[in-house]
């Protein structure tokens, strides 16, 4: 098939990438000429595994185009995919500006008969409003092309999206007609070697399934962090008592690990837009706004017990950091409890060292650009000089089973605050450090 992906972000550089590598051919549209004119010569503005290498073998088989000429692209597509972004507006509903853009671009263009796939996270409803503006622009130039919207939402984790993509545990398809449902079967169905996962619904569920399976998500991490914080007050040990819920298959030991927070592209922004879309239909969600208030405390639980530990005056104080990204395998830091406990902790006068083996670059020129007391080191030992304590805030693999003699060298004082309870069956204790993690006294 032929295909255009509008939108060359995280989702729409993806997507296009493994449907190319399927054997389609797929053109990835974006007004941003830097961007495509990298992207031609094989720098890829994201890092994700995999990516790079799937890029350049689908570039170099010419089943991958780069372009910010959508006119051109859509004469021989069958099927155009929107994959720009929807940022969080003023009010935390979804923005639909640019999406409606590529409704209207797309009007402009159009020549033959089109189905347009939204893949960006949108509010339920909006497939009306680009079919809408796609009709409105058809009309300006007077002429009458067949078109169908279809949603389907992605569900691709970052750092592990080319997987996710190529073998998915599910396809969600929103269609109104028989012709487009067997358009996007046949589009998809390579993706499924054994078992087809296609599920196909009306427009309207499929736009609210993405919402409502990351807002389930983020519920199941918010409430064993709320339980964490009761755990360490009754003197519990949430890890056993992770692992004791999750043995149920009814819960499931996935998504129940507390931590410090969720972070990233998707979950703060589509929680937040769902409790919104809920609110512009006369409900008050209670829940869901609750997962958003416990999720914005917790952030701030491993900078409270440094705080603790050390008092409220850190001035003279320097804390080692380990990771920054909002997960490990990515250099994403959106929304990254990082971001929120250093700000934190230099506001009372402390010295940030800092090292994540992939988001340095996006913290320095972006993220903590601001702060003059964050410094950066190029190694997980090497960051530790002269520190007061070690706060690891990701969970990268190379931060799991490190030499703690060196850490105990390194530290001026052996204590170190585990946001992600990485060390927390170690008996670190018993090898005279001072440990603190989350939900356990
Ligand atoms: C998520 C969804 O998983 C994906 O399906 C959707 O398309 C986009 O949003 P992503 O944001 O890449 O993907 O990250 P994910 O791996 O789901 O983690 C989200 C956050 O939850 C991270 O901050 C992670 O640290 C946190 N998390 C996850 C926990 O705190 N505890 C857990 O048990 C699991």
């Amino acid at each position: 098939m032929y295909l255009t992906v509008i939108g060359t972000g995280y989702v729409g550089l993806v997507s296009g990438t493994c449907f190319a590598e399927m054997g389609n051919t797929v053109t990835c549209v974006d007004i941003d000429t830097d961007k495509i004119g990298n992207l031609k010569k094989g720098i890829i503005p994201i890092y994700e595994p995999g990516l790079e290498q799937m890029v350049k073998r689908n570039v170099d088989n010419k089943t991958l185009h780069f372009s910010t000429d959508l006119a051109s692209s859509l004469k021989k597509t069958n099927i155009a995919f929107i994959a720009v972004g929807t940022p969080m507006g003023e009010d935390g509903a979804a923005d639909l500006q640019y999406v409606l853009q590529v409704a209207s671009d797309i009007g402009d263009h159009m020549q033959q008969k089109l189905v347009i796939v939204d893949k960006s996270t949108v509010p339920v409803g909006t497939a009306d409003k680009v079919k809408a503006k796609i009709k409105e622009r058809l009309d300006l130039r007077k002429v009458d092309i067949p078109f169908e919207i279809v949603s389907n939402p992605e569900f691709l984790k970052e750092g592990d999206a080319i997987n996710d993509f190529m073998k998915p545990d599910r396809v969600v398809i929103g269609v109104e007609s028989q012709e487009a449902e067997e358009q996007m079967k046949s589009l998809y169905a390579p993706f499924f070697r054994t078992q087809n996962r296609m599920i196909s619904m009306d427009v309207r569920s499929a736009e609210m399934t993405k919402y409502v399976a990351n807002a389930m998500l983020a519920t199941k991490i918010s409430f064993m962090n709320e339980i964490a914080n009761i755990c360490e007050l009754v003197g519990a040990d949430v890890n056993k008592v992770r692992v004791g819920i999750g043995s149920d298959s009814r819960i499931g030991y996935s998504f129940i690990y507390p931590g410090s927070g969720y972070g990233g592209s998707c979950f703060p922004k589509d929680v937040k837009a769902l409790k919104r879309t809920a609110q512009q239909h006369g409900y008050t969600p209670r829940l869901i706004d609750a997962v958003e208030k416990v999720n914005n405390d917790q952030k701030f639980v491993i900078a409270n017990k440094v705080i603790q530990h050390f008092g409220e005056d850190l001035s003279n104080k320097t804390f080692a950091i380990w990771g920054l990204a909002f997960k490990p395998e990515t250099d994403d830091m959106r929304e990254a409890p990082a971001i929120y406990i250093i700000k934190e902790l230099v506001k009372r006068g402390a010295k940030i060292q800092a090292y994540d083996p992939k988001a340095m670059h996006e913290a320095k020129t972006f993220y903590l650009k601001d702060l003059i007391d964050v410094t950066y080191f190029d190694s997980k030992y090497e960051v530790l000089k002269n520190t007061d304590a070690l706060l690891l805030l990701t969970e990268w693999k190379e931060f799991r089973s490190p030499d703690f003699e060196e850490l105990k060298i390194q530290l001026k004082n052996p204590v170190i605050f585990d946001g992600r309870n990485q060390y927390s069956s170690l008996n670190l204790s018993d090898k005279g450090f001072t440990y603190y993690q989350i939900g356990k006294r």
